[in-house]
């Protein structure tokens, strides 16, 4: 049996979002690499949705103008930018891919929170920042790439000062993947270089074995789920642009994005901590 954790490295998973930044799959997700929010019974487009899921975050934090912010795994800068123009604070971004460190920077140049925002190639396990040198930081669709979350988890409260907060938004598994669906489940963790995606409670004791308040912890997998069919979608039409063994890739890829968008055990976590 394939084990529920596999064996990522910062490395493999910045060769990883290298590939993606290089075949232009994010575009269809408005610049984010994260999932869309669609309240009750809203119409929007995923470019809009995935934008409301940085809102949502971004509102978790309880920003002020003039705060410095953390964004850990900040892909191609979308959602700092998007946090840094309507906050006024500044936010730096490290990723461990080189190509979003160059294609976010590209991004900030016309950009109204220009000189506010920076982005850097760093490991979050393994953070080259002072003790306490955030007022905050967050990590949209990061954490489950880290094969120690607890590493990560621990030096992000080194880095955020006392009071600073930490807001998380996951993918997460509300049961166990079973039988043929454990199929689903492992495919997912090998296709997008995915060390591990947590159960609710596996989160909490990882962020209390962290130093870390739960302030709030909302399973809103079920205003997240229409975005996997909008993120497949997007993959087979990028596939049908490509040679054959990219293509092939790319397809299996979305098969197994909707596959796992479908599954009631595929949940998404939203979760605010305080720093002690
Ligand atoms: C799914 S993307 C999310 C990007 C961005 N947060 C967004 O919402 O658009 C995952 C990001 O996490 C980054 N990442 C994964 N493991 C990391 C690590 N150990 N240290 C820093 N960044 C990491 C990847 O390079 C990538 O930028």
């Amino acid at each position: 049996m394939v084990p529920e954790q596999t064996d990522t490295t910062p490395e493999s998973v910045g060769e990883t979002y290298d590939a993606f930044a290089e075949a232009g799959t994010t575009n269809a997700l408005g610049g984010n690499i994260h999932v869309g929010y669609w309240r009750e019974g809203q119409d929007i487009p995923i470019t809009e949705a995935t934008d409301q899921l940085t809102d949502l975050v971004a509102g978790r934090l309880a920003l002020r103008p003039g705060q410095r912010l953390l964004d850990v795994g900040c892909g191609n800068g979308v959602p700092a930018l998007r946090i840094a123009s309507a906050h006024g604070v500044r936010v730096t971004g490290v990723t461990v891919s080189s190509r979003e460190v160059v294609q976010a920077a590209r991004s900030a140049e016309g950009s109204e929170a220009y000189g506010r925002v920076s982005f850097q190639l760093a490991d979050a396990m393994k953070l080259p920042f002072e003790d306490a040198s955030f007022d905050g930081a967050f990590a949209i669709e990061s954490l489950l790439h880290m094969p120690d979350q607890t590493a990560a988890l621990t030096e992000l409260r080194r880095v955020v000062r006392p009071g600073g907060r930490l807001v998380v938004a996951d993918l997460c598994r509300r049961l166990p993947f079973t039988g043929d669906d454990k199929a689903v489940l492992d495919g997912m963790l090998d296709v997008y270089e995915i060390a591990r995606i947590s159960t609710p409670d596996e989160q909490r004791a990882q962020l209390t074995a962290s130093g870390w308040q739960l302030l709030e912890l909302t399973d809103i997998g079920e205003q997240v789920r229409a975005s996997y069919g909008h993120g497949a979608a997007a993959f087979r039409d990028i596939a049908a642009m490509l040679a054959a063994p990219a293509a092939a890739r790319l397809g299996a890829a979305a098969e197994l994005l909707e596959a796992f968008g479908k599954h009631p055990h595929a949940g998404y976590l939203l979760i605010t901590a305080q720093r002690l």
